[in-house]
């Protein structure tokens, strides 16, 4: 089991959208779809593209670079699971999201990318 990281609360995150937080000079994309909380890389593998801005629809976000698309539950492309992107465990306890990472420092900080 990884290092739990506080990220921020419930609230910070509204439902459809998406939040970026930086651990361990890595970039990781949170989304929260109907209330259910996801982290993967915010890294397209393809070409780099930030996922955190992509199209969600039933669980699976959209690279807004080139349409790849990477399910939310396991960073897998959905045309070929053999790709992946990293994916993380999301908790929540009470009011506080926790991303469930490496062991390392906290997060450097939040920022919202205005996805909803
Ligand atoms: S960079 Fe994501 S599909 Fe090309």
């Amino acid at each position: 089991m990884g290092q739990r990281v506080m990220i921020g609360k419930v609230s910070d995150i509204p439902d459809g959208g998406s939040v970026v937080v930086t651990i361990n000079q890595k970039d990781i994309a949170v989304f929260r779809v109907n209330g259910q909380f996801f982290a993967i890389d915010d890294l397209c593998p393809h070409m780099g593209a930030s996922l955190s801005g992509g199209f969600v629809e039933e669980g699976v976000v959209t690279c807004p670079w080139h349409y790849w698309r990477f399910r939310l539950s396991d960073g897998a492309w959905a045309d070929n699971p053999k790709v992946k992107t990293g994916c993380y465990a999301v908790h929540v306890v009470g009011d506080d999201v926790q991303l469930e990472v490496g062991a390392g420092p906290a997060p450097d900080k939040g920022k919202s990318t205005g996805n909803g």
